[in-house]
């Protein structure tokens, strides 16, 4: 198991478990990843939803998988991982935190999952992450085939969402410029798109949280009812009244 102050210590750099690679390199199985800041808003995203079924694209050495395991395992939830690459770090980081059981992997491109997952027509998620492809035309083609099997609320992450940042290294390879570039296109999108409501972080490389706008609406007003229902909130409050006595 992997208990929250070793899960802290993980996401403050700390500590970094480390593997022993098959070629014999030696490295903490996270170093190489610039998700690892994000591993407690991962984490506190899928463990806020009971049975959590999260399905990540992109799962490389295992960091987002970590947070999101470490959720399912309490929270009676499952995820399910694609990848094009083996991941033999990820899953020994994995074993190492006794999670295995919580988890599924599948190797190979994600529009292949994702279209096996579609015609299984059984198969929904509440919290998705697109990592995998960072080129415009894959993690775009990522969110149209990941929309028809999102639960209804679900939610929908991008990670490096934002194409320039403060801390952006303009020495890198112009095939990670042009990483950066396809997943900031995405996110422009999307903040466009009338049927999406989210935003991005602007920090940690960039987590982009999503929702169907659709989702959202109504929300504030059945908790109002609830709320009155259990007595909590006067029968006479009006949502509307109380947003006009503020509007400045
Ligand atoms: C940025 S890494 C993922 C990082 C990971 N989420 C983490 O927290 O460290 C991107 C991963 O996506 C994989 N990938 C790239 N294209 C893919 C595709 N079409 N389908 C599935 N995986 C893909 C790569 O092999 C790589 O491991």
């Amino acid at each position: 198991m992997l208990d929250h102050d070793t899960f802290l210590r993980i996401a403050s750099g700390e500590l970094n478990p480390g593997r022993q690679l098959p070629g014999g390199e030696t490295r903490g199985a996270l170093d190489t990843s610039d998700m690892r800041q994000n591993l407690p808003i991962l984490y506190a995203l899928a463990a806020g939803i009971a049975r959590c079924r999260v399905l990540e694209i992109g799962t490389s050495d295992g960091t987002s998988a970590l947070a999101f395991l470490k959720a399912a395992s309490e929270v009676g939830g499952h995820v399910t991982s694609v990848d094009i690459a083996d991941v033999p770090i990820a899953r020994a980081l994995i074993d190492q935190y006794g999670l295995l059981s919580y988890w599924s992997f599948y190797r190979g491109p994600s529009g292949t999952l994702l279209r096996e997952l579609q015609a299984r027509g059984t198969s929904k998620y509440d919290l998705v992450l697109i990592d995998g492809d960072h080129s415009y035309e894959g993690a775009k083609a990522d969110l149209q085939q990941v929309e028809p099997i999102l639960a209804p609320g679900g939610v929908v992450l991008t990670h490096d969402s934002l194409m320039v940042t403060s801390d952006h290294d303009w020495s890198l390879p112009e095939g990670q410029m042009r990483c950066k570039l396809g997943c900031g296109l995405l996110t422009l999108q999307l903040l466009r798109d009338p049927a999406w409501a989210g935003m991005y972080l602007p920090f940690n490389c960039n987590l982009g949280i999503w929702r169907k706008r659709a989702d959202l609406e109504g929300a504030i007003e059945r908790g109002v009812d609830e709320a009155k229902r259990v007595g909590l909130l006067p029968s006479h409050f009006h949502v509307e009244d109380a947003i006009g006595r503020r509007a400045p």
